[in-house]
């Protein structure tokens, strides 16, 4: 089974800087979003076979106030991820979110929505739940 995933320090990143100064990461670091509308991670996701996945969101936020994201599929099928507080910088948590990705590389951006930016962001993963529609499984 080929590993559904991606640190978001070797993602491609579109204002934002890799750091380490908040233990709990995996790999060797986690991206900071510029704290600004428009600050993304784009993650790539290689699917073995086409259908709807589950995105495992892996963050921290330490400040009270949710940093949601927008995600998209190869620019499209845009859904927001809501990412609250965690209490302090060091603490990680998950979000989900279900897309529909296609066999092969699949580009995921998160991109932060409010001025705030997004959360610290650690790593993706992907679990295909199933077909699309008709497709055999
Ligand atoms: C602090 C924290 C950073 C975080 C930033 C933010 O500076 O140390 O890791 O990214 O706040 O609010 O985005």
């Amino acid at each position: 089974v080929p590993a559904l995933e991606q640190e978001a320090e070797n993602a491609t990143i579109g204002q934002g800087v890799v750091e380490s100064n908040h233990a709990g990461f995996s790999g060797t670091g986690f991206v900071n979003y510029d704290n600004v509308v428009g600050s993304y991670v784009e993650y790539t996701i290689t699917a073995d076979q086409a259908g709807e996945h589950e995105l495992t969101f892996r963050y921290a936020n330490g400040t009270t106030v949710d940093r949601p994201v927008s995600v998209t599929v190869d620019g499209a099928a845009a859904q927001t991820v809501s990412f609250p507080s965690t209490g302090v910088w060091t603490t990680w948590q998950t979000r989900t979110a279900k897309v529909v990705l296609k066999a092969g590389a699949n580009k995921i951006r998160a991109t932060a929505t409010t001025a705030n930016g997004g959360p610290n962001a650690d790593k993706i993963s992907a679990v295909r739940l199933g077909p699309v529609d008709n497709e055999p499984p």
